[in-house]
C-alpha cells in the first residue's frame, strides 16, 4: 500500500492530479482503488467470494463503503448468488449470468466456485488470487490504476495448479458493475468496410448485447469499445463508465441487465470457437479490459481514454514524436509503379514539404493485381530495375523518409511461398480453402510461421533504410484449422495468432528502434488498445471522402486520441461520387494525422498553393490536435455545421476546425462555444479565412465559452479554422 495516510486523501485528490492510491481496510476486507478521477471498491464476502462495491466518482473514506454483504434466495428461481455482484465469478453453483470463468476438467466436472486466497498491492497495481474451493484452479485478477485518468487495467491469470488437464471455455478479463437500480443508455462503436466507427447510442434492457468479433481480427463491423450512461449525459455532463478492451483477435463484450436490476459488462476472449487447454502447472493471461468513469460526460470520458492511450499504451508514451505529414501513392498509382513514376511523386510530395513518402501495395513479387505475389517480399525487378535502394536514397535526397507497405499474414495461392508452403495457411484438412481478396491466411499461431513473417520483415528493415511500415491485412479468418497439432489444441490458434503478431512487433521495434508501424486492416479493421502497445497510428478507413470521414472520425475519437488516427486529402469525386473543396478535404484530415493520398500530378497550380499553404499549417497546429485535448462541440451526426475544438495540454493555444455541410436558405450558421479555455485569460483569435464575426482578433476565454462564435460558414462543404494564443 502506498505510504499515503488516508486522512490527506480529500485534498489528495484535487491538489495531486497524478497520484492514486489503493487501500485496503483488514478489519472490513474492502480495498479502495481511488484516484483524483474515480474510485473503484470491492470487499470479500461472508462465505469467501470477492463482490463489487462501488465504482464512480472519487471518494476519500474507505469506511464509508460498507462490508460485502450475503444475500438470501428470494425463491428456489432468484439464488443469492445472483444477487450479489460477484467480481469473477466462476461458473459453478447456481450461477446464470455471463462467467468470468468456466472451464471442464478431464473428468468432465465443470462446477467452479472461486472465492479469495490472497492479494498484495504494490504501488498502483493490486493483484487478488480467487481459488476454487476445492481444487487448485486459481484466478488471479489484476488491477492497475493509471493515476492521470483514473483508468483501471484489468486483467486475469488462470492456472492450473492441478495434476490433471482442464479446457478453458470461457476466460473473461473482467466484469464492470454499474450501479444499480438505473435505467441505463449503452453507446458502441459499429460499421462496416469503408464506414468504420459509427457510434450508436440505445437503451440497455434485460437480456444481453454482445459486441464481438469472430473474425480474427479486431474488425470493421463492432470496435471494443463500451460507454454507459443513465441516458442523460451529454458531451459536457453526466455521469458516462466506460472501457475499451485490448485484443486485435475475437474479442467479445457482453452488457447484460439481470433481473434483479444489475448492469453488468463482461469483457475478453470471445467465447465463440473457444477452448483453452491448460496442461498441469499451465496458466493463461488474459487480455487487459481497461475502464474509467467520467462526471462530465463523453467529452472527458474520450479525453481520459486518450490521455491513457498517448502516455500510457503508446511506444514511446508522451515522448512519441508528432506524426509527421505523409504522402501515400496507393490512391494515384494503385498496382502500376515505375521507379521513374514514384521518383515523380516524391518530387511533387517534397515541394509540399511533405515529410514521409510512403510506396503501397505492388512493389514485391508478381503483384500487377491482387491476385497473386502476396507472400513474396522480394523487390519486382521490372518495377524497380535499379532496386528499392535507388528510390530510398532519392527520396531520402528530397529531405523525406521512406516507408513501405507490407501485408505479411497473408498469402496469394498463386505465390512462390504458397507454392513452396500450402500447409502454413490455417485450414481443415480435405475442405475447401476461403479466399477472400484472392488470398489465404497464413497461420501465425504456428511458431515457424511466425519465425518467417519475423525474418522477412527484419530483413527489409535492416536491407533498406526504411522508418515505417504500414502493416495491412486484408481479410477475415475462414476454416481456421491448425492440423499440425493435437486437436484438442488446435483452438488455441485465435490466441496464439493475436500473440505471435504482437511478438513479431515487439521484436522488430526492439530491433529497429526507429521504426515506426501503422496498424491497417482495409481500413480501421484493427483498431484496439492491444496493438496499440506496437504501433504508432491506425489506418482509420479505406473511406476517405471527407464528408464521410467526419462521421467515421467522430465514431473513432470516442475511443482513440486523434494522434492515431491517420487521415488522408485524396482527390475528388471520391467513393462515393461526392466533391468536396480542397481546403475542406484539408481540414478534415488536419485532425487526426495529416497524410496526402492524392494523384499529385492531377493537382492544379493553385492546388498545389493551398495545399502547401495547409500543411505548412498543419505543422504549426499539429501538437495542439495530436497531444492536446478534445471537445467535440457539434456533431456532424445532428447539425448542419462540424465544430472540434482542440486545447495544447499546456492551455496556450487552441484550434477550432468548423464545416458547415449543407446550408438551408437563408439559415444563421449556429453558435460555436468554446470549451477548456481560462475564463479570465485573453486569447488572439485569427481565421485562416476571415470567418469570424465581425473580425475579432482578441477575446477573453469567459466571452469565447459564454458568448461563442458564429463563424461566417456558407453554403455546401464550406470550413474555416481559428487559431487561439493565450496572450494574458
Ligand atoms: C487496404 C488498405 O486499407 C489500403 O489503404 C491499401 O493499402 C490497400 N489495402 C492495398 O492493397
Amino acid at each position: 500500500m502506498r505510504s499515503l495516510p488516508i486522512g490527506c486523501c480529500f485534498a489528495l485528490f484535487f491538489a495531486c492530479a497524478a497520484l492514486a492510491q489503493i487501500q485496503y481496510d483488514a478489519s472490513r476486507k474492502v480495498w479502495l482503488i481511488t484516484s483524483s478521477h474515480s474510485s473503484y471498491a470491492m470487499g470479500i464476502g461472508p462465505t469467501g467470494q470477492l463482490q463489487h462495491l462501488y465504482w464512480g466518482a472519487p471518494l476519500w473514506r474507505i469506511a464509508d463503503v460498507p462490508a460485502a454483504q450475503e444475500s438470501h434466495d428470494i425463491s428456489s428461481f432468484d439464488p443469492h448468488q445472483m444477487l450479489e455482484n460477484e467480481e469473477f465469478p466462476g461458473w459453478g453453483g447456481p450461477r446464470y449470468y455471463e462467467p468470468g470463468l468456466k472451464i471442464t476438467r478431464a473428468n468432465g466436472d465443470r462446477d467452479l466456485v472461486l472465492h479469495y486466497e490472497r492479494h498484495s498491492i504494490q504501488e498502483n497495481e493490486l493483484e487478488i488470487a480467487l481459488k476454487d474451493i476445492r481444487d487448485d484452479i486459481e484466478a488471479t485478477l489484476y488491477y492497475r490504476v493509471y493515476p492521470d485518468s483514473g483508468i483501471i487495467g484489468r486483467w486475469a491469470v488462470i492456472r492450473n495448479g492441478t495434476n490433471q488437464p482442464i479446457t478453458l471455455e470461457s476466460a473473461q478479463s473482467a466484469t464492470w458493475y454499474m450501479p444499480r437500480g438505473v435505467s441505463y443508455r449503452l453507446s458502441y462503436l459499429s460499421g462496416r468496410w469503408a464506414a468504420e466507427t459509427q457510434l450508436n447510442r440505445e437503451p440497455v434492457q434485460e437480456g444481453m448485447k454482445i459486441l464481438e468479433s469472430r473474425l480474427g481480427h479486431t474488425g470493421h463491423n463492432l470496435n471494443p469499445w463500451f460507454a454507459i450512461d443513465p441516458g442523460n449525459a451529454d458531451e459536457q455532463h453526466g455521469r458516462v463508465w466506460f472501457g475499451a478492451l485490448a485484443w486485435s483477435g475475437n474479442w467479445r463484450i457482453a452488457i447484460e441487465q439481470t433481473p434483479y436490476q444489475q448492469v453488468r459488462v463482461t469483457g475478453g476472449f470471445n467465447t465463440f470457437d473457444f477452448a483453452y487447454p491448460l496442461k498441469p502447472g499451465e496458466s493463461l493471461e488474459t487480455p487487459v479490459f481497461y475502464g474509467g468513469y467520467s462526471n462530465s460526460g463523453f467529452g472527458e470520458a474520450s479525453r481520459l481514454l486518450h490521455q491513457l492511450e498517448l502516455a500510457d499504451i503508446q511506444p514511446h508514451g508522451l515522448k512519441a514524436r508528432a506524426r509527421p505529414v505523409l504522402y501515400n501513392s496507393w490512391e494515384a498509382t494503385e498496382f502500376n509503379f515505375t521507379e521513374a513514376g514514384q521518383k515523380e511523386l516524391a518530387e511533387k510530395a517534397a515541394k509540399l514539404a511533405i515529410e514521409l513518402f510512403v510506396i503501397d501495395d505492388g512493389w514485391f513479387g508478381k503483384r500487377n493485381n491482387d491476385h497473386a505475389g502476396l507472400g513474396d517480399w522480394v523487390v519486382n525487378p521490372q518495377k524497380f530495375p535499379n532496386g528499392l535502394n535507388a528510390l530510398i536514397s532519392y527520396v531520402n535526397g528530397l529531405g523525406m523518409d521512406f516507408g513501405l507497405w507490407v501485408e505479411p499474414e497473408m498469402v496469394n495461392p498463386d505465390s512462390d511461398l504458397y507454392r513452396a508452403h500450402p500447409d502454413w495457411v490455417m485450414n481443415f484438412p480435405g475442405r475447401p480453402r476461403s479466399e477472400l481478396r484472392n488470398q489465404l491466411v497464413l497461420n501465425l499461431a504456428r511458431d515457424d510461421v511466425k519465425e518467417y513473417i519475423f525474418n522477412v520483415l527484419d530483413k527489409l528493415a535492416t536491407e533498406y533504410k526504411i522508418s515505417y511500415f504500414k502493416w495491412d491485412m486484408n481479410r477475415t479468418f475462414a476454416e481456421p484449422g491448425w492440423p499440425e497439432v493435437a486437436p484438442e489444441e488446435q483452438k488455441e490458434l485465435w490466441v496464439k495468432y493475436v500473440r505471435n503478431l504482437y511478438d513479431i512487433m515487439a521484436r522488430l521495434r526492439a530491433k529497429h528502434p526507429n521504426l515506426e508501424i501503422e496498424s491497417c486492416s482495409g481500413g480501421g479493421g484493427r483498431i484496439d488498445l492491444g496493438i496499440l502497445r506496437y504501433v504508432d497510428e491506425f489506418w482509420t478507413s479505406d473511406n476517405t471522402e471527407a464528408f464521410d470521414r467526419l462521421r467515421i472520425q467522430e465514431g473513432f475519437s470516442q475511443a482513440y486520441a486523434p494522434k492515431l488516427m491517420s487521415a488522408w486529402v485524396t482527390d475528388v469525386p471520391n467513393m462515393n461520387q461526392r466533391s468536396t473543396p480542397l481546403q475542406y478535404r484539408f481540414l478534415v484530415a488536419m485532425q487526426g494525422a495529416l497524410g496526402v493520398g492524392a494523384n499529385l500530378n492531377k493537382w492544379t497550380d493553385e492546388d498545389t498553393q493551398l495545399a502547401a499553404k495547409m500543411i505548412a499549417l498543419d505543422k504549426k497546429i499539429r501538437d495542439t490536435v495530436q497531444f492536446g485535448k478534445l471537445y467535440r462541440i457539434l456533431s456532424p451526426r445532428t447539425s448542419d455545421t462540424t465544430a472540434n475544438e482542440y486545447v495544447s495540454r499546456d492551455g496556450t493555444e487552441a484550434v477550432l476546425f468548423g464545416f458547415r455541410h449543407s446550408q438551408e436558405y437563408n439559415t444563421v450558421p449556429p453558435i460555436i462555444y468554446l470549451e477548456g479555455l481560462d475564463a479570465h485569460a485573453t486569447y488572439r483569435v485569427e481565421s485562416i479565412d476571415n470567418k469570424l464575426p465581425n473580425q475579432q482578433q482578441e477575446a477573453s476565454g469567459a466571452w469565447l465559452m459564454q458568448n461563442g462564435l458564429q463563424l461566417q460558414l456558407k453554403g455546401d462543404f464550406d470550413s474555416t479554422l481559428v487559431l487561439l494564443h493565450r496572450v494574458q
